[in-house]
C-alpha cells in the first residue's frame, strides 16, 4: 500500500513524478502528493483524493525542479485529508520524506522528538520519519538517514530529499519493496517496475536494510552497517503495453481476456514434448517428498481460495494431508510445523505482509518453504527456498483475476509433479490431466466469447443489495471466489456458503427474489446441489445456475438462468467456473457506476498486518 517515486537528473521532475504515481496508482489512491526542490527551497504540494487532483493543481501551478519525491497514499495511520497526505517534512524545513510502511514504533518517537521540540502537524506515522532524520543532520544527509533508520521499527520503503544538499536523493528500504532506475544522467526510485519503465529497463532491487543514494549520474548502495554494496543490474523483460489498458476500459477486463495467455505462459514452459511436467522449481528429492507428513498452504483473499483449490487437487494428486490457513492466522495460533512440512505461501504480489510473515514463522519452525508468486523479485520469491513464478504478467486492477487462475494452475503442476516424484499415480493419468490442462486455455476463451450474456445478466441485477453464492465441494470454493469478486468491486454485500450448510442458518435471509450464484460443476456432487437449488428458490430465490455444457439442459428446470462452461475433469472446472463470476461481478460493478479497478478501501499490495 502507498506507491513511492523520486527522481533526480536533468529534466523537470513534476510530470516524471506525476507518470510514476499514475502506474502505482493501485498501490493506493486516498490522497498524492511531491516534494520538489526549488530555488526557494523544498515545494511541497499535496491533496486528497485521486492523483488527478494534483496533477490538475500541478498543471495550473508549475513548480520547477529537477529533483523530486512523490506518494500516493493507502491510507493507515490518520484519515485521507491534505494534511496527511505525503510528503511530509520535518519542523526545521530541511528534510521532506515519502513513505511506504508502518512505522510501529511511531508513538514512542513521536514523544521523544516532541521533548526536543519537535512539532507535529499530522497524524501520520510518517511524520517522525522526516523529524528523526532533520535532528541527526549535522551536514551529511546520508549519516542522518543512516541513524534515523536505526531507531526506526517496522516496515519502510522511504525516498528523502534535504534542502541542504540538491544533488542528492536517499532512499531505503526494509520490508517495503523498492526498486532503483538506472538512467542515463538522471536515476529514479519507484515503489514497482512499471513506474518506471517508460524511462529505463535498468534496475536494481534494494535488499532489506539497504540504501541508495543517488546523484544524477551515480548509484551508490550500502548495506545496513553502512559499507558499499556490489549489485548487478537487472533488466526488465515485459513491456509497459503490458501493463496499460490497451483499448480496454478498465485493467479488469483486459486482464480477464489476459487469462487464456497467462494460463498459457505458465503452463507451457513445464512441459516437455511428451507432456512430462519440468518442476525445477522444486528442489525437494523424493526422498524428501516421501518424508514429508503434510503440506500447508498459507495465503490471504484471492489467494487462500486458490489455496483451497490447491488442496482439493494435491490431496487427490499426491494422497497428502493439506491444510489451508488464511496467513494473518497462521502465525498467531503455534501451529503444528516441522521440517516434515512443506509450505506453499501463495501471493500475487509477493509482498503481502501476513503471508510474510507467515512463511517467516514456518520456515523458523522448520518447514521447508515454497511460493507461488507472479512478481520477479518480490520479497517472498527472496525468502522462501523454492519458487514457483506464475507468468501472469502485471496484474493492476485491484481486483485479481488472471493471477488466480495461475495460481490454481501452479498448484495443480506442484501436486502433479509430487504425485509423479512420489510414484502416487501412473503417469498415463498424470499425462492424461496433462492434457486437459493444455485444453484450458482455449476454453476460457470460449467462455470469454459469451460474455454478452453475462453482462446482459448483470445489467438485470443491479438492483440487488444482497447476493448469495453457493457450491459443494470445489464449486464451494469457486463461489467463494465469486462472491468475494462481486462485494469488492461492486460494493453488493455477498456471502458465500457451502449449499448444504445453507438450511442451518443462512437461509433464513433468502426473500423473494433474492439473488442466488449456484454453482454445480461437479457430477458427482450434482444432485445434491439440485436439492439444495431447489430448497432456495421454494423461499423465492432469484438462482443463476453455473454448470457445465453437458449439465445445461437438466440444470434448466431448477434455476432461473443457467451459464455453462465447457467440460473438463472435474478437479479442473474451477480454472473454467470463475470465469463467468469474474464477468458477472465486473458488469455489476460497470452498471452500478463503481470504479472498477480501484475499489474504495483496498489497494493491491496489502503490506500491512
Ligand atoms: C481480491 C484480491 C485480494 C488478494 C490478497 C492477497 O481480488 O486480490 O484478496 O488476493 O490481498 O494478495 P497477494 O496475492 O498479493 O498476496
Amino acid at each position: 500500500m502507498c506507491g513511492i517515486v523520486g527522481y533526480i537528473g536533468e529534466q523537470q521532475t513534476a510530470p516524471i513524478l506525476i507518470e510514476g504515481l499514475q502506474k502505482l496508482e493501485y498501490r493506493g489512491y486516498d490522497s498524492a502528493g511531491v516534494a520538489i526542490y526549488t530555488e526557494q527551497g523544498i515545494t511541497v504540494r499535496k491533496f486528497k483524493g485521486r492523483l488527478a487532483v494534483l496533477e490538475e493543481h500541478l498543471n495550473k501551478h508549475r513548480v520547477p525542479g529537477t529533483l523530486g519525491i512523490g506518494h500516493t497514499r493507502w491510507a493507515t495511520h490518520g484519515e485521507p485529508n491534505d494534511i496527511n497526505a505525503h510528503p511530509h517534512s520535518s519542523y526545521g524545513g530541511k528534510i521532506a520524506v515519502v513513505h511506504n510502511g508502518i512505522i510501529e514504533n511511531y508513538m514512542r518517537l513521536k514523544e521523544w522528538l516532541n521533548t526536543l521540540g519537535a512539532e507535529f502537524t499530522t497524524e501520520t506515522d510518517t511524520e517522525v520519519i522526516a523529524h528523526l532524520i532533520e535532528h541527526y543532520y549535522e551536514g551529511d544527509l546520508i549519516q542522518a538517514v543512516q541513524k534515523a533508520v536505526q531507531r526506526m521499527e517496522g516496515a519502510y520503503a522511504i525516498g528523502v530529499i534535504c534542502k541542504e544538499e540538491p544533488s542528492k536523493m536517499v532512499a531505503v528500504r526494509k520490508d517495503s519493496p523498492l526498486v532503483v532506475g538506472i538512467g542515463q544522467g538522471e536515476n529514479y526510485i519507484a515503489s514497482d517496475i512499471p513506474a518506471l519503465l517508460k524511462y529505463t529497463r535498468d534496475v536494481y532491487f534494494l535488499e532489506d536494510g539497504e540504501m541508495a543514494v543517488l546523484t544524477k549520474d551515480n548509484i551508490d548502495i550500502f548495506d545496513e552497517l553502512g559499507m558499499p554494496v556490489e549489485r548487478s543490474i537487472y533488466k526488465v523483460t515485459w513491456d509497459l503495453e503490458s501493463a496499460e489498458k490497451g483499448g480496454y476500459e478498465h485493467f479488469m477486463l483486459k486482464e480477464m481476456y489476459e487469462q487464456p495467455k497467462a494460463v498459457r505462459d505458465t503452463l507451457m514452459p513445464r512441459l516437455d514434448d511428451e507432456n512430462r511436467i519440468l518442476l525445477d522449481e522444486l528442489s525437494l528429492t523424493p526422498e524428501q517428498l516421501n518424508h514429508l507428513k503434510k503440506i500447508i498452504i498459507i495465503a490471504c483473499g484471492t489467494a487462500w481460495h486458490a489455496g483451497l483449490v490447491g488442496k482439493a487437487a494435491i490431496e487427490k494428486f499426491v494422497r497428502i494431508p493439506v491444510e489451508v490457513e488464511i496467513a494473518s492466522e497462521f502465525r498467531y495460533r503455534d501451529p503444528f510445523v516441522d521440517e516434515r512440512t512443506l509450505v506453499i505461501a501463495v501471493s500475487q504480489s509477493g509482498e503481502t505482509a501476513d503471508t510474510l510473515a507467515a512463511l517467516r514463522e514456518a520456515k523458523m519452525k522448520g518447514a521447508h518453504v515454497m511460493t507461488v508468486t507472479n512478481v520477479v523479485g518480490s520479497r517472498i520469491s527472496r525468502e522462501a527456498q523454492d519458487v514457483f513464478y506464475t507468468w501472469a504478467g502485471p496484474e493492476i486492477a485491484v481486483a485479481s483475476t488472471k493471477a488466480y487462475i495461475t495460481q490454481v494452475m501452479a498448484l495443480y503442476l506442484i501436486g502433479l509433479k509430487m504425485a509423479e516424484l512420489r510414484a502416487q499415480m501412473p503417469q498415463e493419468e498424470i499425462t492424461k490431466i496433462v492434457q486437459e490442462l493444455k485444453e484450458l486455455p482455449s476454453k476460457i476463451q470460449q467462455i470469454l466469447d459469451h460474455q454478452e450474456k453475462i453482462k446482459e445478466l448483470a445489467n438485470k441485477q443491479i438492483h440487488q443489495h444482497h447476493a448469495f453464492y453457493i457450491g459443494r465441494g470445489l464449486d464451494d470454493y469457486t463461489a467463494r471466489e465469486g462472491s468475494l469478486k462481486l462485494k469488492e468491486i461492486s460494493y453488493v454485500h455477498s456471502e458465500a456458503i457451502a449449499a448444504g450448510e445453507l438450511k442451518h442458518g443462512t437461509i433464513a435471509l433468502l426473500e423473494k427474489g433474492t439473488l442466488v450464484v449456484a454453482m454445480a460443476t461437479q457430477e458427482p456432487l450434482y444432485d445434491k446441489m439440485v436439492s439444495n437449488m431447489k430448497e432456495v428458490k421454494a423461499r423465492g430465490a432469484y438462482v443463476i445456475a453455473v454448470t457445465k455444457a453437458s449439465l445445461e439442459k437438466e440444470m434448466q428446470q431448477s434455476a432461473d438462468v443457467v451459464f455453462s462452461v465447457p467440460d473438463t475433469l472435474d478437479i479442473l472446472s474451477p480454472v473454467l467456473s470463475v470465469v463467468p463470476l469474474q464477468l458477472f461481478s465486473y458488469y455489476m460493478a460497470v452498471a452500478r457506476g463503481a470504479d472498477v479497478d480501484k475499489p474504495k478501501n483496498l489497494a493491491k499490495s496489502v503490506t500491512v498486518e
